[in-house]
């Protein structure tokens, strides 16, 4: 599938990583990504060679209560020589009640969210919460250990700009068993915009001895570099980067980049495989929608996908698309 060799100087230091028993085959990571990050898009980007991907965050009330659109979130593919399913949630019991259902046996890695900003998570006590409650982060952290499972948490800052917990924080997750933590390096009332606290990534790295992941805002390799450099943190972790354009995991690895075409062809026809071809069609829109973001002719396409209701006129649009652009 590859085609091009990647020409960039990305310089991140390219590593495997330990998360307790676990083992990545690198420190190029991909984020939990609400209505995006489904069994296609992490095949997608293993294939690409991420060295670790996340399922978007499943409400642990959801999994327990037994839903069957949270086991949706379930699905996942032999792609993932890891597999990470990411939690949220406010009661260690209700953590512990999930984790031992069959439905997550596979799972290697147990993510736990503390950094989601969504009023409708936040004000329920879940998500970014959490970092305001530190004995519960603690006891989710610790139960889920005991119970037996690897455990990272992925978390912000803190709550407030300048209010920051994520050190003190990081050190009692650690300690409470801990093996990996990810720093969105931004507070929850910034949500997804500004810039990020290299700063504060590097205080956290300082101060505990598992790996920590550095996130927010990488959208090229260079900001990968710049983000090693000035966190000092074992690995980063793309999320929207990796949304519009998958392949910038080959930049930073410097690997081989894909054949454009053949990859989003790919990452669709899962989705028809798995929803079937009309409802694929408008699933795929958001996602079809972020491809074409910096494609020229982006406007014309968008139109054409919004309103393709066959596989044929998708891959019509994709065809147009990427070859045009090659
Ligand atoms: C559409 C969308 C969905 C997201 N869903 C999740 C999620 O399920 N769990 C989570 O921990 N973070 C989630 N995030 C946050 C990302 O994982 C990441 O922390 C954030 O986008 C910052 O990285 P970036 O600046 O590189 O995009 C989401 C972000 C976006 C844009």
């Amino acid at each position: 599938m590859p085609t091009k060799r990647s020409s960039n100087n990305c310089t991140m230091n390219i590593k495997s990583l330990a998360i307790g028993r676990l083992s990545t085959k690198n420190n190029v990571f991909v984020a939990p990504l609400a209505g995006f990050s489904d069994f296609a898009f992490r095949n997608i980007c293993y294939t690409l060679g991420a060295g670790l991907c996340f399922t978007e965050m499943v409400s642990v009330k959801g999994l327990t209560y037994g839903g069957q659109g949270t086991k949706e979130l379930l699905k996942t593919t032999d792609a993932e020589y890891v597999k990470a399913v990411q939690l949220f949630g406010d009661d260690p019991d209700i953590f512990v009640k999930a984790v031992k259902l069959t439905e997550l046996d596979k799972f290697d890695l147990i993510d736990v969210n503390m950094g989601c900003p969504v009023p409708k998570v936040f004000n329920n006590g879940e998500g970014s919460a959490l970092l305001l409650k530190p004995d519960l982060a603690e006891a989710i952290v610790s139960k889920l250990a005991k119970a037996g499972k690897t455990v990272s948490v992925k978390m912000r800052l803190g709550v407030e700009r300048g209010q920051n917990v994520a050190v003190e924080l990081g050190k009692r997750l650690e300690g409470a068993g801990a093996k990996l933590l990810t720093l969105h390096a931004r507070a929850k009332c910034d949500y997804y915009s500004g810039e990020p606290d290299y700063a504060e990534c590097e205080r956290l790295k300082n101060a505990v001895k598992i790996p920590v992941i550095f996130n927010g805002g990488i959208f090229t390799a260079s900001d990968a570099d710049m983000a090693m450099e000035k966190s000092g943190a074992d690995g980063v972790m793309l999320a929207r980067g990796a949304l519009r354009t998958p392949w910038l995991i080959n930049e930073i690895l410097k690997t081989p980049l894909p054949d454009k075409r053949e990859l989003i062809t790919r990452h669709f026809d899962m989705i028809c495989d798995d929803r079937g071809e009309r409802a694929a069609c408008t699933y795929f829109r958001k996602q079809m929608a972020l491809y074409l973001k910096n494609v020229r002719g982006a406007k014309k396409l968008k139109e054409k996908v919004f309103v393709a209701l066959t596989k044929k006129e998708y891959h019509d649009v994709i065809d147009e698309a990427f070859s045009l652009n090659e």
